[in-house]
């Protein structure tokens, strides 16, 4: 099958040649049940769930948390895209079509679920800290996860030690971005070396950028 990851003429964590990699991640396990951590503007959401649909037909399962606006937990420290402040592009078609004719928040859940509309039935959309709402999912039948979410030390230790708890020894992937040099961010490099050293589990590096590990 081509993968073919496309924009929607939105903003995306994977521009460029990042997004056909992260298709391949899903290609490699083709998984039925995804969940991402990290929803943002929604593309690579929408480039999933095309993906999911092209192999399981109507049999798949998307669940996305983001904060979608809403506070964070304690955690002011956490690396949010600075568009989200104020909604900026440097396309001005697009700072005119979203922020004057539609007047969309393209990281809301509105935004989001519009964007998802054709899979409607398949998704799952969540707001909130994962520090706070992680812990009330089921977890349990989740094949992929995309970690995107707060880049925080202490939040990525605890997306991880929540996934892990319902997910160690079934083999599921953990797809973790920013951890190396292509889009390094130290707290996120720091919370996978010293989660995957504690629970001596192996990781995966894809193309200096992601660190892959396997439950
Ligand atoms: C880098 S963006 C995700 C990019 C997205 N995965 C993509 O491929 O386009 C990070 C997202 O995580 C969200 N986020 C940050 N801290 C969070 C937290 N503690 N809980 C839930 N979501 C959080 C932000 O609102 C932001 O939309």
């Amino acid at each position: 099958m081509s993968l073919n990851y496309k924009s929607y003429w939105r903003k995306t964590g994977l521009k460029g040649k990042w997004g056909n990699i992260f298709l391949e991640r899903l290609s490699t396990y083709n998984p039925k049940k995804v969940l991402e951590i990290g929803v943002f503007c929604g593309v690579t959401a929408r480039n999933t769930c095309d993906f999911l649909s092209k192999t399981n037909g109507k049999n798949f399962n998307y669940i996305g948390v983001d904060l979608f606006g809403s506070d964070q937990n304690e955690h002011k420290d956490e690396i949010e895209p600075t568009f989200l402040k104020d909604q900026k592009f440097s396309n001005p078609l697009k700072n005119i079509y979203y922020n004057y004719i539609l007047k969309e928040n393209l990281n809301s859940i509105n935004s989001v679920s519009k964007l998802l509309k054709k899979y409607s039935s398949n998704i799952r959309l969540i707001a909130g800290d994962t520090n706070r709402v992680l812990k009330e999912l089921d977890l349990q039948n989740i094949d992929f996860t995309f970690l995107d979410g707060g880049h925080s030390y202490q939040t990525v230790i605890n997306d991880l030690t929540i996934l892990y708890d319902s997910l160690k020894d079934k083999k599921k992937v953990i797809l973790c971005d920013d951890y190396g040099k292509e889009s390094y961010i130290p707290e996120v490099e720091k919370a996978i070396n010293d989660f995957t050293k504690k629970n001596n589990l192996k990781l995966n590096i894809i193309e200096n950028r992601f660190a892959e590990i396997i439950t």
